[in-house]
């Protein structure tokens, strides 16, 4: 039979709209017929000039990915693309697609993936858009997506086309359009090659130094068993839980203290190797654990700017750092050391891109555990923790210590973020509207006088595009802040999170438990929200 493109009709559904980082529904949403066609077809009908160019997909490897990517693959054929290129097996870690795009000078990529969030049958998954510098598509693009997948009635795809085996690497014809099976880690470790002295970190290995790195069943387990203990020597067994699986083990791929509290646990024993880390279902989140001790994902941020220098890929090339509004400014004090410009953006990862292409920012990342630097358009995971071990190989120190250390150079900046899960939707956007409405300026609130009370809104330097409602400020005239937003990235129900931050120059004070030092501004905005007498329970889900 001759594979012929075909046109089948179709009608919208509902609330295909992509959220912080693309559409993710539940898998049996993505499983209703047409569901993730009628998207695909959006994104293709929403770019223009793809004609004969490269498309680049793969995922994290979650229930359902394989199927997605036979049906992308048709589709891709179907809309004219000349070539796709897919990660054996289908996976790409998120930095990986991001990378894979760039290197080849690809139109695009399709990403699947719902990140952090749980897989298998009643889990998550997702899909989104990147374009060709390698970075998640700007609202432009995701605004017409939405607006296509409103309005369409047909998708294109091929009849009686094979399914392409995705288990071998090599180049096949899939409908006159070229599928190209490559490994998934090859280009992305190649970059990382060029970043970090591999050679240093190699010794470092050879000297004894001992690591955990948690793949939590999920992407990362092949780039981390190929770069850690393939071309960096760390003994076998470095690596755990190391292979992908569909229900990422019935785990919740996210590398934080209550996700990855086998890690956590392991970190704040008498067994702890020097170092932990842990990446998410997708590979582009990462924890970075001492012996006895969390970084938290702003410090860390700071740290990695503040020691750039003593990263090959960095050296003498540092023009700025960015961070999204709820992540501590921590890193800010770094940057105004140095002189470096210092950006603050809605949090998402996409709004760091212009900074990157513009070379206006070097380094970037969020509290949400995400940080990464202009070698792609994603955060990665993998690349934190390299770019970590470098640290500690070039400074000869433990985690502790160079948190100590950079704590006394900068102080320190106490933060923490309590997320408030499963909340009632409209109760929770009431609270918001309450919020944004109090009269709170020149208040004073559990004895610190409001400064600034603001809803961040986000003009781009770049594009001039702008950005509103991205999250409630309540800022002290001692420095403090607390800042409250509901997530983009939930799937049931609402999610509030509380951000809370003080600065503390005086090194005595440093060695305090970040709930302690929080404790009365965390007492703040649980009165001023009125949290129990709205949800019943003012305890926070996960704390980090
Ligand atoms: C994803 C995005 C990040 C963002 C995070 C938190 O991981 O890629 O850029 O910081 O979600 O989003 P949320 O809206 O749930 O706080
Ligand atoms: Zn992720």
């Amino acid at each position: 039979m001759t594979v012929t493109v075909l046109e089948v009709p179709t009608t919208p559904f509902a609330g295909q709209k992509p959220g912080t980082s693309g559409l993710r529904k539940k898998v049996g949403v993505f499983r209703q017929p047409h569901y993730l066609e009628n998207f695909v077809q959006a994104v293709f009908d929403s770019l223009d000039g793809f004609q004969g160019q490269t498309l680049v997909v793969g995922g994290d490897g979650r229930f359902h990915n394989r199927e997605a990517v036979q049906t992308i693959l048709k589709m891709a054929a179907a809309n004219g693309f000349g070539r796709v290129l897919v990660g054996r097996d289908g996976l790409l870690s998120t930095p990986a697609a991001s990378c894979v795009i760039r290197a080849h000078k690809a139109f695009g990529g399709i990403i699947l993936s719902a990140s952090h969030n749980p897989g298998g049958p009643e889990g998550d998954f997702g899909i989104k858009y990147n374009i060709g510098a390698g970075g998640p598509a700007p609202e432009k693009i995701t605004d017409a997506i939405f607006a296509a997948t409103a309005s369409l009635s047909r998708y294109r795809t091929l009849e009686n086309a094979p399914e392409v085996d995705l288990g071998r690497i090599g180049e096949t014809d899939l409908g006159g359009m070229r599928v190209v099976v490559i490994d998934p880690v090859a280009d992305y470790a190649a970059l990382m090659e060029t970043l970090f002295d591999m050679e240093a970190i190699r010794r470092l290995f050879r000297d004894g130094f001992t690591m955990c790195f948690d793949a939590m069943h999920a992407v990362t387990g092949p780039y981390a068993h190929a770069i850690l203990e393939g071309r960096l020597g760390a003994p076998a067994g470095t690596v755990i839980n190391g292979t992908p699986l569909e229900d990422f083990g019935g785990g919740h791929p996210d590398p934080n203290l209550t996700y990855a509290k086998d890690l956590a646990d392991l970190m704040m024993g008498d067994r702890a190797p020097d170092f932990g880390a842990a990446s998410d279902g997708d590979g582009d989140r990462n924890m970075i654990l001492g012996r006895g001790v969390f970084v938290n994902p702003s410090d860390s941020l700071a740290v990695l700017a503040a020691n750039a220098e003593l990263i090959p890929g960095y050296r003498g090339r540092m023009t700025g750092v960015a961070r999204s509004m709820p992540t501590s400014r921590a890193v800010d004090r770094v940057a105004a050391k140095r002189g470096w410009e210092c950006h603050e953006t809605p949090t998402g990862w996409k709004f760091f891109g212009t900074l990157l292409d513009a070379g206006r920012a070097t380094l970037c990342g969020e509290e949400s555990f995400g940080t990464g630097s202009d070698h792609v358009r994603e955060k990665d995971g993998l690349w934190a923790v390299l770019a970590w071990l470098n640290i500690i190989a070039a400074r000869a120190q433990t985690v502790r210590q160079i948190l100590a250390d950079h704590w006394g150079n900068y102080g320190r900046t106490f933060y923490s973020r309590h997320d408030h899960e499963g909340l009632d939707a409209a109760k929770a956007e009431a609270l918001m509207a309450d919020l944004r409405a109090a009269p709170l300026l020149g208040q004073t609130l559990g004895g610190r006088k409001v400064a600034l009370h603001d809803d961040f809104a986000y003009t781009d330097p770049i594009d001039g595009s702008t950005s509103q409602g991205q999250g409630i400020r309540i800022e002290f005239e001692d420095g403090a802040r607390i800042v409250v937003r509901l997530s983009g990235t939930g799937t049931e129900g609402a999610t509030l999170r509380l951000y809370l931050e003080r600065f503390e120059p005086d090194p005595a004070a440093h060695d305090q438990d970040a709930q302690v030092a929080l404790a009365d501004l965390i007492a703040t905005i649980r009165d001023l929200t009125r949290l129990k007498d709205r949800f019943g329970s003012e305890d926070p889900t996960v704390i980090t």
